[in-house]
């Protein structure tokens, strides 16, 4: 894909000695680099308080990329290489701001730099508020002559309160469009694919409501558990790390309405009207309409798997949540009585995100021999094997009328055998390239705060709300089944089984 150069700049990584500096965010400016989409001119400074030396930095950072697999040659790797500069700092001491400061001009006459500068912070979230000021301190918030961005990386506050004070704090140095709140999930093809699929086929919209749909399911499953985060899990939770964030974007997507244009407010000022009429649980629906869980230990084909209690950092009677399944509704004339169910979780048995639009049965069911009374589904897969799947009723070849549900299966990889974009690389190169569509306004993120605030302050204020243990390499709580009405028969997606057998749940 051949996309247009982007003015000359200096990158600035705020926690450049972090893991998602290392994992995420070199790899994907290294793939920008080798495709020839950044700047002609540009440097990368990676700041953070380990004292490295330039060389040290460099040598770590030629690691992440062997380690990202890139089949890049390593003289291509090594030019790249030499483009990044290492300071170190402590973001709370303003005076490092002006040292950095003076850093970065000598880089902007490199590089041939009018003072474009995107600053990405990619340190713990209590420091966000610190390095705005800070760099502001320094005369570094300025957008002229050339233009300041500064990106933020989630989690985007810890409650509506703390993202509000964010917010204000931010904007006393930073406009609304200098700031770019970033959600990965915004950044997957398949994920920007949901508004092609809805908004350019004529077939869909009209059926995409409460006259035609039954009910609605997201999953984010991921296999893995919480590596070496626990420290950072334990103030988290699945709740504020995957719902806040990455699920109530999916559904967003999945429910606003068209906007006029592509333009960036167009398509955000849907979203937020979505966000804005998501009905808030009040306490006594708390325990009926969410489940929570926590993966215990189990064994997975004869491996014992740690529970999440026995991971470093997590206190052995913590209550914070690995899993966590929703029920609620969308109060507006689209979606008016559907109910939507979300889930994700820890320790799963496979790694899948995918939406599944069930669509009404027939009003008559006229081919009664069949034990095959399954709904339409549309599902929209994320990840992995991203792509599109129908499933259809068809007659069964032989005598009588039978149906059989039958798939129309489309792999995304089908449409073209180019490089796809990661994530981090899509939306590294939309900053660069001034474009914020795709990064969260202010008030989306508050938005999704006071969907979740009434859940987490129930959790903490009701001590008889349960949090469910399941085996790692389970589900999920069985429990979670409850949130669907039992008489309808019907139940979550399981794209596959439980890893083990010993399907004990338990309260904990
Ligand atoms: C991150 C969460 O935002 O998203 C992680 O903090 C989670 O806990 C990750 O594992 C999932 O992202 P992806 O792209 O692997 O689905």
């Amino acid at each position: 894909m051949n996309l247009k150069k982007t003015d000359n700049c200096v990158i600035i990584i705020f926690g450049a000695s972090g893991d998602l500096t290392k994992r995420k965010l070199i790899p994907a400016i290294f793939e920008l680099y080798k495709q020839g989409s950044l700047p002609e001119k540009f440097e990368v400074i990676g700041t953070a308080s380990s004292s490295f030396t330039n060389e040290q930095f460099r040598t770590n950072m030629h690691e992440a990329l062997l380690a990202a697999d890139n089949d890049a040659d390593d003289k291509v790797k090594q030019s790249f290489i030499q483009k990044l500069h290492y300071f170190v700092m402590d973001f709370k001491n303003a005076e490092l701001f002006k040292q950095l400061a003076e850093k970065i001009k000598e880089l902007d006459v490199t590089c041939g730099d009018k003072g474009n500068r995107i600053f990405y912070l990619a340190t713990i979230p209590t420091l966000f508020g610190d390095i705005a000021e800070n760099l502001a301190s320094a005369g570094l918030n300025d957008s002229s002559p050339g233009f300041t961005r500064i990106v933020v990386e989630k989690p985007f506050g810890y409650d509506l309160n703390s993202a509000i004070e964010l917010n204000e704090r931010m904007h006393k140095f930073f406009t609304e469009s200098q700031i770019y709140r970033i959600d990965h999930y915004l950044g997957k093809e398949t994920v920007q694919n949901v508004l092609v699929t809805r908004f350019a086929n004529g077939i869909f919209e009209p059926i995409w409501n409460r006259n035609y749909i039954h009910h609605i399911e997201i999953t984010s499953a991921e296999k893995i558990g919480i590596e070496n985060r626990g420290a950072f899990y334990e103030t988290s939770g699945a709740l504020r790390d995957m719902v806040q964030s990455h699920l109530l974007r999916l559904v967003a997507l999945i429910a606003m309405e068209p906007p006029s244009s592509f333009e960036s407010n167009a398509v955000r000022n849907e979203q937020i009207k979505l966000l804005q009429s998501l009905r808030r649980l009040r306490p006594e629906d708390i325990s009926k309409q969410v489940i929570r869980g926590q993966y215990i230990s189990s064994t997975i084909r004869g491996e014992a798997v740690k529970g999440y209690r026995e991971e470093k950092g997590v206190a052995a009677d913590s209550r914070t949540e690995t899993y966590a399944a929703i029920k609620f509704y969308i109060d507006n004339w689209r979606w008016g009585g559907v109910p939507f169910y979300i889930r994700t979780g820890k320790m799963l048995p496979t790694r899948v995100t995918e939406a599944v639009i069930h669509f009404k049965k027939t009003p008559h069911i006229l081919f009664r021999e069949s034990n095959d009374q399954s709904d339409n589904q549309l599902i929209l897969r994320i990840q992995p094997d991203e792509g599109i799947l129908l499933k259809i009723g068809m007659k069964e070849p032989g005598k009588g009328f039978k149906v059989h549900t039958v798939n129309m299966d489309f792999h995304y990889t089908d449409i073209s055998s180019e490089h796809l974009f990661e994530a981090y690389e899509r939306l590294i190169y939309d900053c660069l390239a001034g474009d914020n569509t795709l990064f969260l306004r202010a008030d989306a993120v508050e938005e999704a705060w006071r969907f979740i605030d009434p859940i987490q302050n129930a959790w903490k204020q009701n001590k008889n709300i349960k949090i469910y243990g399941y085996p790692a390499g389970t589900w999920g709580p069985d429990i979670a089944d409850s949130l669907f009405d039992g008489r309808e028969k019907i139940t979550w997606r399981y794209p596959c089984k439980n890893l083990t057998d010993d399907g004990i749940y338990c309260e904990l």
